[in-house]
């Protein structure tokens, strides 16, 4: 039986995690739309290409060899053949990933590819910051996964490492949320979007307010 799930959600919300743990007790696949922007954006650095020119980065992104696997025990990401799975967690790219995020004709390009791999998958879950809103409205279950600020930046802490400090971490995700928002209102579900807030919630507890929301 088909069964597609969209999850939108800021940073920290634990949207990766809970997503890829729903898609493996669905028996579905998994698709990481965040790391086909920060793949875009890996390559167009390592290409030289000038980030402030809008066209040129349209053009990047829809020259872009781009593979990602949806196996949710698998992560992979490679563009133009080369292995970008760790590389496009540094800072780095999450500092100049908003030069693609929001870029109209890039976005349009990922949604495209990205409906295609949703298309091609029949029970998959995808997350992102507009899969709710853009990429798949019609999808079986759509969820809101938000979290206070306060326990966004101590995940995105401990996911990080602990190498940054809390001050630097907040500056970064507050300004990568700020830049995001201009693009997709992910911090308000629209209408039939159900939200599940996990501020209060561990790991296991999201995970199934989440598979409750999709059997609702
Ligand atoms: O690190 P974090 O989980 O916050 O972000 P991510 O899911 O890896 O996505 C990285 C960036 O890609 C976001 O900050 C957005 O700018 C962009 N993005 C987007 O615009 N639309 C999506 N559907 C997914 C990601």
């Amino acid at each position: 039986e088909r069964l597609v799930i969209a999850v939108d959600g800021p940073s920290g919300s634990g949207k990766s995690s809970v997503s890829k743990e729903t898609a493996r007790r669905l028996d579905a696949v998994y698709l990481d739309t965040g790391a086909m922007y920060r793949a875009v954006t890996w390559h167009a650095l390592d290409a030289g290409t000038d980030l402030s020119d809008a066209a040129a980065v349209a053009d990047a992104v829809r020259a872009a060899d781009l593979e990602i696997s949806t196996d949710p025990d698998l992560e992979s990401v490679k563009i133009h053949g080369t292995d970008v799975t760790e590389a496009i967690r540094e800072p780095f790219v999450s500092e100049a990933v908003s030069a693609v995020a929001t870029n109209l004709e890039a976005r349009a390009e990922l949604v495209r590819r990205q409906r295609e791999i949703i298309a091609a998958n029949p029970r998959i879950v995808a997350e992102g910051r507009d899969i709710t809103t853009v990429v798949a409205p019609d999808a079986d279950a759509r969820i809101l996964l938000t979290a206070s600020e306060e326990a966004r930046m101590r995940r995105r802490g401990l996911q990080l490492g602990g190498t940054q400090s809390a001050q630097d971490l907040q500056r970064q995700v507050v300004a990568r949320d700020a830049k995001d928002s201009t693009v997709s209102s992910f911090l308000i579900a629209s209408d039939g979007v159900a939200t599940v807030d996990s501020s209060d919630l561990d790991f296991e507890e999201t995970v199934q307010a989440v598979l409750a929301a999709v059997t609702a």
